[in-house]
């Protein structure tokens, strides 16, 4: 198997084991020379996510809506709930190989990984903070100067460094170990069943969401109806074109199952209401889907087949995978550590 180091040479001793795809996903579009991975950089950006001290008055962290055992999506709300309990506007979605997206959000309103964590920390109803505020009050923070001057060869915190280390904590949430990926190995094989599911998405799902990411990370209409209230036109909203209207991000479709509600703002909660809309409810408009202009036709067995296929994407190994859980040893002793001399360990 051809290790990624091989591909893009760079920093190959440090990031071979937080960043080694497998030889079938294609390269990644994130520039890893400008911002290339070190444990000690994913380390601090793995506190940071689960550290309520980025938001205003302490109390939400980047997990409190993107839960690891979601696959760091949320799933109580269909439309995230931040700081106060203020309701957002949209689902969050599920944070996995993150290196191959483009643009970020639903409507792609960020371009770049290294700048989203902008977003949710100075958002008035997700964690409502400033980042000179952040800054400040990682400083006072004994467990945080320590863990910079580890990361990034000086203690003073920066804006520029917590973003840089949160981008490569998020750039190590790879999933590649779903049952599909096994059969991509050639260690498992699909059943029969999962079998003829896969010939059926082929037919129907993979122009948008085609292996081994599920999604080609661009923009699609995919005939879901505007919801009256929130009224979100996705990508017209940042690019003011009509042409873009109803058009957002294609989500994977790796571990659905742990990230339902589905679609930009949570509406369907089950995957047989997903298969009801592709084929019963697709709204035509200017800007549907050529694909989908015709409806999709299954009939109720073959979407059980392609159900059992789309639980072949589920990798339960990312979702428990205590690399990348909450860093107990760091947050639960910080009170502790803030008042003793602030080793880190
Ligand atoms: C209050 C809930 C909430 C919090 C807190 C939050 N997020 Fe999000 N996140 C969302 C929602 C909702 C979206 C989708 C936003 C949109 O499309 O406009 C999102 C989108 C993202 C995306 C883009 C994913 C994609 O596929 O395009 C990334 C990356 C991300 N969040 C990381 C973070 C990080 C890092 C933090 C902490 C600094 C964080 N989030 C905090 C709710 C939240
Ligand atoms: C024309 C492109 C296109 C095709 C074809 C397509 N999808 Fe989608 N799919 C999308 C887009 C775009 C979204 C997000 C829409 C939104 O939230 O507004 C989506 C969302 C989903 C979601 C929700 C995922 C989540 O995390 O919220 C599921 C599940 C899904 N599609 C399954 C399928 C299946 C199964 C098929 C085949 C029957 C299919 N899709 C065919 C474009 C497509």
């Amino acid at each position: 198997m051809m290790c990624c180091c091989m591909v893009f040479a760079v920093a190959c001793r440090t990031m071979s084991h937080l960043f080694s795809p497998p030889s079938y996903f294609p390269p990644p579009h994130y520039d890893f020379k400008q911002n290339p991975l070190d444990k000690d950089k994913v380390l601090l950006g793995r506190i940071l996510f689960y550290d309520p001290i980025l938001s205003q008055d302490n109390t939400i962290s980047c997990a409190s809506c993107h839960s690891p055992y979601n696959s760091f999506a949320h799933t109580d709300h269909a439309l995230s709930h931040g700081i106060g309990d203020k309701i957002g506007t949209r689902n969050a979605p599920a944070l996995l190989n993150l290196a191959w997206h483009e643009r970020f959000m639903w409507d792609g309103a960020i371009h770049h990984l290294d700048m989203q964590a902008l977003a949710p920390i100075t958002h008035p109803l997700e964690m409502a903070e400033s980042m000179p505020n952040v800054v400040k009050k990682l400083e006072k923070e004994a467990l945080y100067p320590p863990l910079f001057k580890k990361a990034f060869g000086d203690s003073t915190v920066t804006g520029e460094n917590l973003l840089k280390a949160l981008a490569q904590f998020q750039l190590t949430l790879v999933s590649n170990q779903a049952k599909f990926d096994s059969v991509m190995r050639k260690q498992s094989h699909f059943t029969e069943q999962e079998q003829h599911g896969y010939v059926l998405f082929d037919q129907h799902c993979s122009t948008c969401h085609p292996p081994p990411l599920f999604s080609t990370y661009q923009f699609a209409n995919n005939g879901l109806p505007l919801d009256t209230v929130l009224k979100d036109y996705g990508k017209m909203k940042i690019t003011q074109n009509h042409a873009d209207s109803l058009l957002f991000k294609i989500p994977t479709l790796r571990n659905w199952e742990y990230t339902a509600p589905y679609m930009h703002d949570g509406r369907f909660q089950k995957i047989q209401q997903v298969l009801q809309h592709y084929t019963k409810n697709i709204q035509k408009s200017a800007t549907l889907s050529k694909e989908l202009q015709n409806g999709v036709v299954l009939s109720a067995n073959e979407k059980i087949d392609l159900i059992a296929f789309l639980l072949t994407l589920n990798d339960r190994h990312f979702v428990f995978n205590p690399a990348v859980a909450f860093p107990k040893t760091y947050l639960l002793d910080k009170k502790n550590s803030s008042s003793s001399n602030g080793e880190v360990q």
